[in-house]
């Protein structure tokens, strides 16, 4: 197993940070908390560290990375031009969950944007992550530390079921706060673009850049399909997990699988309902801030209890709820794969 240092998340012990510095500037990998989730961090402009990601998280490396910096001046030596755009959202929101894409510098390397012309950069708020960059002096690559297209992990624990002996060093900074991957932002297209819902809902983004949209609603699937971060199937649990309309219909088909004694099967409502009945029933926040907090770690807990069918009612339509829809949508089975 890997080194573990358990760091206080709001004042991380530099002897901590000292050592995570080292090992990344030996090319090693450090898992360390983010606001969202754990990133699996390597030097950012160093390819050689960057093959190492890939080949601990099992990703094609045709799949671009994320760079983390301390702010706007470090983003500014990775994207070029730094836009009024830019600009403006990283002002507004950073350090926190936004991923700015925009077209990359030439000290990038290929190895980090997966050969695109475009680069991903975001400053993560979580002190510990914060105090990392800045500690080791150069943007920090780090996609969600887990195998490629499992779901991400909200604590160490995750990263060590996940990755364990692939990690050199893991800094246990407890749970993170907003429990899904940051909003990700295209500014390289005609208009703004959200390639993945996040905790910055699209709402909020336009309060400072009035024509940002959803992807999914402008592209079309060609586009999609062409268009990294927007592949369908991703984040999913070993169960398979399907979505009901409503917590009615939820407990309507636990009641038949139960009834067919075949597998073990749980319920994710945000509803109460008298008459759930399930292997395990999880009763979900009703905020949306708040499920996606839990969504995660809940997915981790029924494959820990070897649950085989995860039954989720389907979350509001409102923008707030978008990163969650999203999520439970890419984890996702077709409905008429369950009783089939
Ligand atoms: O919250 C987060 O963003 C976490 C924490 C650790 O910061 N990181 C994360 O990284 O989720 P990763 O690698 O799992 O996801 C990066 C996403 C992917 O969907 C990727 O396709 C997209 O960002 N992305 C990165 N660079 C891109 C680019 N140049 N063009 C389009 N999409 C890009
Ligand atoms: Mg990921």
């Amino acid at each position: 197993m890997p080194e573990v240092i358990v760091v206080d998340r709001n004042k991380p012990d530099p002897r901590a940070i000292a050592r995570a510095v080292s090992v990344l500037l030996s090319g090693g990998l450090v898992a360390f908390p983010t606001e969202t989730v754990y990133g699996l961090g390597a030097l950012a402009l160093e390819p050689r560290a960057l093959a190492r990601i890939f080949d601990a998280k099992g990703r094609p490396s045709h799949h671009p990375l994320i760079a983390h910096v301390t702010g706007i001046a470090q983003a500014r030596t990775l994207i070029d031009p730094w836009t009024a755009l830019a600009d403006r959202l990283a002002t507004t929101f950073w350090p926190g969950p936004l991923t700015l894409i925009g077209h990359r510098s030439s000290i990038v390397p290929s190895a980090l944007t997966g050969g695109h012309s475009s680069v991903a950069v975001r400053a993560p708020s979580h002190p510990v992550a914060a105090a990392l960059i800045l500690a080791v002096g150069a943007p920090v690559a780090a996609p969600s530390a887990n195998r490629y297209q499992a779901i991400s992990p909200t604590s160490a624990a995750h990263v060590l079921t996940g990755l364990g002996n692939e990690v050199d060093l893991v800094l246990d900074g407890g749970s993170c706060a907003e429990g899904v991957e940051s909003t990700v932002l295209d500014m390289t297209s005609d208009v703004p673009r959200i390639l993945r819902p996040g905790p910055l809902s699209q709402r909020t983004l336009q309060k400072v850049a009035a024509d940002v949209v959803l992807a999914q609603e402008v592209a079309t699937d060609d586009e999609l399909r062409a268009s990294p971060g927007l592949d369908l199937r991703h984040y999913a649990p070993r169960a398979k997990l399907v979505v009901a309309p409503n917590a009615t219909v939820a407990v309507e088909l636990a009641k038949q699988v139960l009834m067919r004694d075949e597998e073990r099967v749980a319920l994710m409502l945000w509803d109460h309902h008298p008459d759930a009945m399930a292997h395990v029933v999880r009763t979900m926040p009703s905020r949306a801030a708040e499920y996606a907090r839990d969504l995660y770690a809940t997915l981790h807990d029924l494959d820990a209890l070897s649950v085989e069918i995860i039954i989720a009612q389907a979350v509001p339509k409102e923008s707030e709820w978008d990163a969650v829809r999203d999520r439970l949508a890419r984890a996702s089975a077709d409905p008429s794969r369950l009783l089939s």
